[in-house]
């Protein structure tokens, strides 16, 4: 199916405002790993697709102009969509809003997934998403999945775009964050699930350091 080295991953799962980007990301710094952050691929094919005013609704269009579209990362983090830095485009409210007719296609999560393997590949890993444990990795060696009260998550999120943008509300964020909970955990292709094996963590009361502390412990024992 996929190579041994694949198994090496480093497995997070989680709803939005979780934390686990900023974890992964950390996480992936200190112990020496690639991080692979799947949603930037995601959001970086809505992207493309909203920037070639491609029909979101049609799979074949979206296939096609994912099989002409070069992704990767930079070692630190940025993404490049065909070779240009897109990390801040990939980012804006309206990629947000659009991403979900994207990800529920199961066409073009299956065109994704050999994507994600390859970019992780002979190397150790982090892997965040919303079906790494479940779909991409099945055999990764450690499964995480963040999890959070709603609220706390919202004004996790509100807090990182309150900066970019200062006269969005607490209420605009907590209404986005529950369609895209919705959105992620109710469709039928690779639902958000805390993936069978998966240590689940509630982030609700926890530091950014603590639930790395508890990762770390966790990967240590298992190592
Ligand atoms: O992690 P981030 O918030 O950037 O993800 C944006 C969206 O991309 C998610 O809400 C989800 O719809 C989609 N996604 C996904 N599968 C992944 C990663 C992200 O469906 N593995």
């Amino acid at each position: 199916m996929f190579n041994a080295h694949s198994m090496d991953v480093i497995a997070i799962d989680g709803p939005a405002g979780s934390g686990k980007s900023t974890v992964a990301r950390d996480l992936a710094m200190r112990l020496g790993r690639f991080h692979l952050d799947t949603g930037a691929l995601y959001r970086a094919l809505t992207w493309k697709a909203l920037d070639q005013k491609a029909d979101l609704e049609d799979a074949a269009a979206l296939l096609a102009l994912l099989g002409c579209t070069a992704l990767g990362f930079e070692g630190d983090g940025r993404i490049l969509v065909d070779g240009v830095d897109r990390s801040k485009e990939i980012r804006t409210p309206e990629v947000t809003r659009q991403i979900y007719r994207i990800a529920e296609k199961g066409e073009v999560r299956a065109r994704l997934r050999p994507i994600q393997r390859a970019l992780v590949s002979g190397r150790s890993a982090v892997a965040e998403g919303r079906d790494m444990g479940s779909v991409v990795f099945p055999d990764a060696r450690w499964k995480f999945y963040l999890d959070g009260d709603e609220s706390v998550r919202a004004e996790r999120r509100w807090r990182e775009l309150v900066p970019g943008n200062p006269s969005l509300t607490r209420e605009e964020v907590l209404t986005e964050l529950k369609d895209r909970d919705a959105h992620d955990t109710q469709r039928a292709a690779a639902p958000l699930v805390c993936p069978p094996g998966a240590v689940r963590i509630d982030t609700t009361a926890l530091s950014i350091e603590d639930v790395i502390e508890k990762i770390e412990k966790i990967v240590q024992r298992k190592g």
